[in-house]
Parts: structure tokens; sequence; C-alpha cells
């Protein structure tokens, strides 16, 4: 296909290209350890405007900044508390992104027009490598979202991200190839605007972890906040199949659910993942496997709601709400 992205290996050539095609405006979507990720250069507004584009998102949902290490937060963000300092230390590199009030480096193109910024370091080497690469060539960093349309579910290997996206990018794009995303879904975002910090949206750096770091007790998001956060639209990480939450599957139906629980006869178990933190990693890659093979409803079991089970039940309940227009 002529105009079909490059699915670029990951020499450390290729990565050298990847930063170039970001200095010149183009995309290039890269692994992350959570969900891949489809970047542009974050002080570019064109090149940002284009992953609106791409995703087909509303432009006043704000990006996260990528960044190679603690020592960038600085340029992007101003009024650092003390406890985001540590969080930083002790989880970065890593699925946790901080949303901290902005330097004029974040434009509103970046924040949606508000006045904080979302930054993560992410761990995967490869998205590692990138951003360095392109803080050393450009002096920004990396925006991206999770590499896929508005709404449905994030991608965690290459090949997801080239189903989901080919037909919007251009021959200029690229698609770095990498490994399968070893945490499976999006990061933990924590408020650190406030003197308290708040989890807008759970994830691997669980409520346990944070306190244990902070010796406090983390918040959650209040439902009625004004703040933007991932799923504060109700058609979040949906396929195309109906999801339902802990009922008994019937025949033709997918099952996902713990190894050890049983699978009525006719249901298609699509995994069975031994713990939480190996059903994080299945359950994106199990939607999209009912949507290839035609199943029209999932059954989840939901796992306990501890640890990284707090976020995969959050992912799951969005998804049980279906697939909307609007
Ligand atoms: O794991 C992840 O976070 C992945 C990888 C690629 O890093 N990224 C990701 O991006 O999940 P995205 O755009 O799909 O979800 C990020 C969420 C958005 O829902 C956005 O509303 C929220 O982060 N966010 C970003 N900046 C924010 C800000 N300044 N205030 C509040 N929420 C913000
Ligand atoms: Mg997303």
């Amino acid at each position: 296909m002529s105009n079909s992205p490059i699915l670029s290996n990951c020499s450390a050539e290729s990565i050298q290209d990847a930063a170039a095609a970001l200095k010149a405006g183009h995309l290039v979507a890269f692994p992350t350890e959570t969900v891949y990720g489809l970047g542009a250069d974050a002080r570019n507004p064109s090149a940002v405007k284009r992953i609106y584009e791409v995703k087909g998102r509303p432009s006043d949902h704000p990006l996260i900044v990528h960044i190679s290490s603690i020592d960038q937060l600085d340029k992007w963000a101003s009024e650092i508390p003390e406890y985001a300092i540590a969080l930083g230390r002790r989880f970065w590199p890593g699925p946790m992104t901080l949303i901290l009030k902005r330097t004029s480096l974040a434009g509103d193109f970046i924040t949606g027009g508000q006045d904080t910024v979302g930054l993560r370091v992410p761990s995967d080497p490869i998205a590692l490598e990138l951003i360095s690469e392109f803080e050393r060539i450009s002096n920004s960093a990396i925006a991206a979202p999770s590499a896929n349309r508005f709404g449905q579910v994030s991608p965690t290997s290459s090949m997801d991200v080239i189903e989901e996206l080919e037909e919007f990018l251009t021959q200029f794009d690229i698609v770095l190839g990498g490994a399968v995303s070893s945490v499976g879904i999006e990061s933990t975002i924590i408020d650190a605007t406030q003197k308290v910090p708040t989890i807008l949206r759970p994830g691997a750096i669980t409520p346990e972890m944070i306190n244990s770091e902070l010796k406090t007790s983390v918040k959650f998001v209040n439902e009625n906040s004004d703040l933007r956060f991932s799923g504060s639209f109700p058609n979040h990480y949906s396929p195309r199949a109906k999801v339902i939450l802990d009922v008994v599957p019937s025949y033709g139906q997918g099952l996902v659910a713990l190894y050890g629980i049983e699978t009525p006869d006719g249901v298609v178990r699509l995994a069975s993942p031994s713990d939480s933190t190996e059903y994080a990693q299945c359950i994106y890659r199990a939607m999209r496997t009912a949507d290839q093979i035609g199943l029209k409803q999932i059954v989840f079991f939901q796992p306990p709601n501890i640890g990284i089970g707090l976020a995969i039940r959050e992912r799951l309940q969005k998804s049980a709400m279906g697939r909307k227009k609007y």
C-alpha cells in the first residue's frame, strides 16, 4: 500500500529516523510499558493537531507530555510540590503520570487550554531512547495519547496500532515496533496540583504503593470534578462486542476469568490470567480478539478490588457502558 506507515524495527538508526520524523512534524507511534502511544513534537501545534485528527478526539482533551527523566520536569512544570518529586523519584521511569501546573512551554494545544500539564517518564527502553534522542535534537518532548481511535481499546502491540490507525497515517509517519506492553493498561494519573495527591485514573502504580511512599492517604477524584480526565466520557475502552460483568456466560459468548475458573460448554475462553498483573496484560488483547473472531458479547469476571485490580475494574466498568457515538 503506498500510503502505509513504516513499521520500523528498533535499531539505533531507526530511532534516530523516528526522532527526525518527529522534528519534521510527523507522527511516531511507539511502544511503552503501559500501552502504545501516538507521538508528536509537544511544541509543534500543527503536528499535535494531527494527533487529534488521527485519533478522532475532541481538541479540548489534554495530552500527556513524555519526558526522558525527572530532570526535565521543571522545563514543563512549575510549583512542583515535594510529594510530586518523591513520587517521580520512586516511580519513574514507570506507569505514572503527574498533573502539575504548566510552564509556558506547554501550550494550550497540549493542555486543552488548562493551566496544568500531564507528564510521564515511561520505562520501555525504546520509548526512553526515542524521547532522549528527540529531546537532544529538538529541546522539546513527545506529546502522546494512547494510539487508538478515540473511545476505543488501547493498543498493546505495534500490530494493534497498525490495525487501528493505518488508514489515518501518512507515508511519513512511523510505527516503531517493540515488545507487547508489559503492564497492559494506561498509566496511573495523579493530580499533583493540590496539597494532597489525587488519583484521577487508577493504574499499575496503586494507591497502596503511593500511600506507602508518601506515608499519607492519596485521595480519589470526585466524580463532579471539573478536571478532564480519562474516562470522564462514557465510551472509553470499548470493543464492538458488548462487555458484560460477573454473570455466568452462555453459549457463544466470550469469557475472561482468572485461571481455575471453568469455562462452560460452548463459551469461548479468551484468557485465563493467573493473577491481577496478568489480567491487566490481557484485557485489551482479549477485547480485540473477540472483535476479530466476531463475538457479540464478552463476559469478564472481575478480579479482586485491591492493587492493580482497582484499575482493571475501572476499565472493565467503563467498557461495560458500551460504545456510543457523539
Ligand atoms: O499510559 C499512558 O498514560 C498512555 C501512554 C501512551 O503513555 N497514554 C495515555 O494517554 O493513556 P491518553 O491521552 O489516552 O490518556 C491520558 C489522559 C487523558 O484522558 C487526559 O484527559 C488526561 O490524561 N490528562 C492529560 N493531561 C491532563 C491534564 N492537564 N489534566 C487532567 N487530565 C489530563
Ligand atoms: Mg487513551
